[in-house]
């Protein structure tokens, strides 16, 4: 049985950053030096508590620019890999075009959050904001 009923989700902030197109950003976050900026929306600023820079954060956007008709996709633009099933890639083309990155904190300043490994665009909304997941000893385990 299909579920087909449609789910809420409410940005809780938005990306700054100076990549302005899709062609412009870097494929994903584990290639990129960009830099960038969440703006949190205050309403959420009591849940960024603790936050500190050093600290890695796994970031939820929502790539309102992505297309959302498509299954197959070529990965990474590669016609030579043949077409895949958008499941099965990294690809922004998804029926729900949800992205994670692992972003590097390196300030916070009230609600604004400025970061490092940007792999989306400026304006992109920000859905959800976790701990990474750190290996053992590292300091961000079970929170
Ligand atoms: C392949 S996704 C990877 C995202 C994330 N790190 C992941 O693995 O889920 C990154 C690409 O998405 C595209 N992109 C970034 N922001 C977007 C947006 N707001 N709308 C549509 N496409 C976007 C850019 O082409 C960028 O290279």
């Amino acid at each position: 049985m299909e579920q087909e009923a449609a789910i809420a989700v409410t940005p809780i902030g938005v990306m700054h950053c100076g990549i302005k197109t899709p062609g412009e950003a870097p494929m994903n976050y584990s290639e990129s030096d960009a830099t960038g900026t969440l703006e949190i929306f205050p309403s959420y600023l009591e849940a960024m508590s603790g936050l500190q820079a050093g600290q890695t954060v796994m970031a939820l956007f929502w790539l309102h620019e992505a297309r959302r008709d498509l299954l197959k996709v070529y990965p990474r633009g590669d016609r030579s890999r043949g077409l895949r099933g958008v499941f099965t890639t990294r690809s922004p083309m998804r029926p729900n075009p949800i992205a994670v990155s692992e972003l590097t904190v390196t300030k916070v300043e009230g609600n604004l959050i400025e970061v490092t490994g940007v792999d989306v665009i400026d304006g992109t909304p920000v859905v959800d904001l976790k701990s990474a997941v750190g290996k053992p000893g590292a300091g961000q385990r079970d929170r």
